[in-house]
């Protein structure tokens, strides 16, 4: 499973993606307004760093709009995915763009038969807004689990991408993972709280008293 990060803050693009973590960046216009400064050098600078898909979204509502932002998007870089809501406008959108080579992430899916609709239309990523759901009350797993049936069926040859988002917590990505997803997308808290267990904590505490000991004995030694 491919791990995306869902956030525009360069720091933490930097920070995860010194690990080795990150095979690519989803924006949106609300991650966006979090930062400081320009946009528009925040979006040539996550486009160059990261080597993987980086999802920039428009705002547009109307097909024309739409065509022009997602051309203009895709100027940042080759690996620009423009990122469309799933509206009628979206759609058409995201098979003229497609259709011309520019991959399009379909955005706000919140049922089965959009994301069935929006692989229709050509769409490299669907977005389906798992937390989002749980906020009603709603299973946003179990979409994941239905979008994913639909799309591995023997009967049909899908290419679309299963892009898990709106993650809310270290367990929806065990459950994403489980069920096959082709990607999550983490806010930066949730990934850090994946990399920490207590006891990875302690047992190095415990390795480095111990390690004190022989040191003691042993003035010379190192490592
Ligand atoms: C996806 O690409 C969106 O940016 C994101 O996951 C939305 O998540 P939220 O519900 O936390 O805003």
């Amino acid at each position: 499973m491919k791990i995306f990060l869902d956030t525009a803050n360069l720091e933490s693009i930097k920070k995860f993606n010194d690990m080795g973590l990150l095979d690519g960046i989803t924006t949106n216009p609300s991650l966006m307004s979090k930062e400081k400064g320009n946009p528009k050098d925040a979006m040539a600078e996550i486009t160059s760093i990261i080597k993987g898909d980086v999802s920039l979204e428009v705002v547009s509502t109307e097909y024309s709009g739409m065509i022009e932002e997602g051309k203009r998007l895709r100027q940042y870089g080759e690996n620009v995915v423009v990122k469309v809501p799933m509206t009628p406008d979206g759609l058409k959108a995201c098979k003229t763009l497609s259709s011309e080579g520019i991959p399009v992430n379909v955005t706000l899916i919140f049922s089965p038969n959009q994301a069935l609709l929006a692989a229709k239309s050509g769409a490299k990523y669907v977005s389906p807004f798992i937390g989002r759901l749980d906020d009603i009350g709603q299973n946003g797993m179990q979409l994941i689990e239905e979008i994913k049936k639909i799309f591995s069926h023997e009967n049909y040859n899908f290419k679309t991408e299963i892009l898990v988002a709106s993650v809310r917590h270290p367990m929806h990505v065990v459950e994403a993972a489980k069920i096959g997803a082709d990607v999550v997308t983490l806010p930066p808290a949730v990934l850090d709280k994946m990399l920490g267990h207590p006891l990875t904590t302690i047992g190095l505490e415990n390795f480095l008293k111990d390690w004190e000991k022989v040191k003691a004995e042993n003035p010379d030694v190192k490592i």
